[in-house]
């Protein structure tokens, strides 16, 4: 908050979220004075509605054009129509400016987004998100406040001082005009913003990319064990809080009798919870676990709307929205962390633009549905022998809002089932990751790894880079007999049980226990160099040198294998004028290892990729690095050890 530049922004931000929320209660007002519970509905999908249509169109809008003008663009606009909208009658203006602003927000929405890293180092970029999520959540319970107050002093004017007047019977006006300062204001803050050009390629959009990506999404989201019960959650519970929305201002008037203001109050008792639960769910995450955190407050959530449609007066009301808002809050904020935690980072994007997706569908047909039910299921009274029990269609609907809520919560509840089970199968700690970069002599190995682990430390990870022979202190002697070229008459099974001693105290000493620490291991080479260059190329067989290896090592197996492939005289060539013990062995050795590491390969796709070494640094790079993110997450390999060499090997995972 000390930079300026972020300050005016978070402001921009607050304030033109305020008016957002202002506009909305006001719309929604409007629509019920000129068309009754039908017009909320409509009104409320009118808003909804250009999030399937817009949504994806401003993310291309926003990457091309100018952030800065877009946004002060869409506030000049956004204040005007709402200036407007008492002037123009009839509902289908509303209309009309409901989709517009919903529109306008959903370009404003991304651009701010993506203009958030130009202010801010990277590593405040969390601390700058929940600022956003407070200024967009924050104003909330202000701008009903602000409303009702308005609202009342719209009323106080008119009936006191005669140029005022006119706002007898239009309470809602002035809330109009005071809120499209709002975005005055945020436009006026944000064309001082000190904002830097992003460098942007004109880079035409790939459809069919963007459509295999949506669908990757969209799979992992639909078949992940913990995501798809919490979306469920989420989806139910934003149906109930879309109908509680429409619903609100009619049951407010019907049922409660509290009139406009009531509804200002009753929203910003639920938006004022919504935020002591946003706030208070970091906390209970550490006491409750987050899936039953999450589940619980869905349940309780649709517990309070049970209740709420049951209550009589508003003095009932008020503490009931209260405690939805803060189960709400708990339960958004619970839900938000859950997804980030099962998600790996290459699929956050997709992940989430799902959960809004599902929110605003959710939204949309809870908004758009539930005044139609109530409309449909109409107002009833059963007489029971004590008296009358009064059943306005408002109040039958709240409970079957309730209900969906309730079941959503109960059906998110199996997340918790397949963690406990899958906590039950597995008692596993967070261990770290091994890759391994292997490779004829030449080709490029430790130029990928250093490249290699660089990308992976400016990407948050915990890197060991080490290697192999002479990754320890012991293992540089063990190394200096292995490689010195006047050591000409050692045994070959010598030479491979100095590789295994090496690899021992490497494991112990080094590889263990980073990888107990969570820290992601690089290494050049690893029990498969063994295999290769003892095991096949120098025939002592397969078998026989996992066995030596596997004691040596525990058991232990890389999770992912880089191979980098390159023929045998370029790599010669690139290895330098000083060649070692094992670089001058000559007969055709060189190729056997090369022959023998795609055998390996072929024979372990799931741990083993192969690389052509021979293109550019940057090439291989980004090879790598595309590899690492696809395998990363997978299940832990396996090895297979083929009994004997195949003459040709066969296709290599790539
Ligand atoms: P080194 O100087 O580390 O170079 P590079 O890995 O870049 O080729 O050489 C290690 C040599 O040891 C290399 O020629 C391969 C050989 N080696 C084996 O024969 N068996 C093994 O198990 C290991 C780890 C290495």
């Amino acid at each position: 908050m000390r930079d300026r530049d972020f300050l005016r922004f978070f402001l921009a931000q607050a304030v033109s979220s305020l008016g957002d929320w202002i506009g909305v209660i006001a719309l929604a007002i409007l629509a019920k004075d000129r068309a009754g519970y039908a017009g909320v509905g409509l009104v409320m999908t009118a808003r909804v509605l250009p999030g399937f249509l817009v949504g994806p169109v401003a993310g291309v809008v926003v990457d091309r054009w100018d952030r800065k003008k877009t946004m002060i663009i869409a506030d000049v606009m956004r204040g005007v129509i709402v200036l407007s909208l008492p002037f123009v009658p009839g509902l289908p203006y509303l209309l009309f400016a409901s989709v517009l602003l919903e529109s306008l927000t959903l370009v404003w929405g991304p651009a701010k987004d993506a203009s958030l890293p130009h202010f801010v180092p990277a590593g405040h970029l969390q601390h700058a998100n929940s600022l956003t999520l407070m200024a967009v959540y924050g104003p909330w319970p202000v701008a009903s406040i602000v409303f009702a107050s308005l609202a009342t002093l719209a009323a106080f004017l008119a009936a006191r001082i005669p140029i005022f007047g006119a706002l007898e019977g239009n309470e809602v006006s002035l809330a109009l005009w005071v809120d499209s300062l709002t975005f005055a204001f945020s436009a006026v803050m944000i064309s001082i913003v000190a904002m830097p050009a992003s460098q942007r390629t004109a880079r035409p959009l790939d459809w069919t990319e963007a459509k295999r990506d949506l669908i990757d999404g969209l799979l992992f989201v639909r078949d992940h064990k913990q995501v798809r019960p919490w979306l469920v959650g989420i989806a139910f519970t934003f149906v109930a809080a879309g109908g509680v929305f429409s619903l609100g201002v009619v049951f407010v008037e019907q049922v409660l009798g509290a009139g406009d203001r009531g509804f200002g109050f009753l929203t910003g008792f639920f938006g004022t919870g919504m935020i002591a639960g946003l706030l208070a769910a970091a906390a209970l995450g550490r006491w409750i676990q987050r899936d039953v955190l999450f589940s619980s407050a869905v349940v309780l959530a649709a517990l309070g709307l049970l209740v709420l449609g049951g209550v009589g007066s508003l003095d009932q009301a008020l503490p009931t929205a209260l405690i939805i808002g803060f189960c709400g809050g708990v339960g958004y904020s619970t839900g938000y962390t859950l997804m980030h935690q099962a998600t790996s980072d290459e699929l956050k994007g997709r992940t989430f633009s799902a959960v809004y997706t599902v929110i605003r569908l959710g939204i949309l047909v809870g908004l758009g549905l539930f005044p139609f039910v109530a409309g449909a299921i109409g107002d009833h009274e059963i007489s029971l022998a004590g008296g009358v029990l009064d059943l306005p269609g408002s109040r039958t609907t709240l409970w079957l809002a309730g209900l969906l809520a309730l079941g959503g919560g109960v059906l998110s509840t199996r997340a918790i089932r397949d963690r406990r089970a899958g906590e039950a199968a597995a008692p596993r700690p967070k261990r770290g990751y091994f890759i391994v970069f292997e490779g004829g002599d030449g080709a490029g190995k430790t130029t990928q790894m250093t490249a290699f682990a660089g990308w992976l430390r400016a990407h948050g990870e915990d890197v060991v880079t080490t290697k192999e022979p002479g990754g320890t202190a012991i293992g540089r002697r063990i190394r200096e007999v292995l490689l010195d070229p006047e050591q000409l008459g050692m045994d070959a099974r010598t030479e491979a049980l100095l590789y295994a001693a090496d690899r021992s105290q490497h494991v112990a000493e080094i590889i263990e226990p980073a990888l107990a620490a969570g820290k992601t291991v690089v290494s050049d080479r690893f029990v498969d160099s063994s295999l290769a260059y003892q095991g096949l190329a120098r025939g002592l067989g397969l078998e026989a040198i996992y066995g030596i290896s596997e004691w040596a090592t525990g058991g232990l197996l890389p999770d992912l294998v880089l191979y980098m492939e390159i023929d045998a005289a370029t790599g010669l060539e690139r290895a330098g004028a000083e060649p070692d013990r094992i670089e001058r062995e000559g007969g055709g050795f060189q190729e056997r290892v090369a022959h023998a590491y795609l055998a390996l390969a072929h024979e372990s796709p799931n741990r083993f990729v192969v690389l052509d070494g021979s293109r550019s640094v940057a090439e291989v790079h980004a090879d790598v690095v595309a590899v690492y993110e696809r395998r990363r997450g997978a299940e832990p390999p396996t090895l297979v050890v083929p009994g004997e060499l195949a003459p040709e090997p066969g296709p290599v995972p790539r």
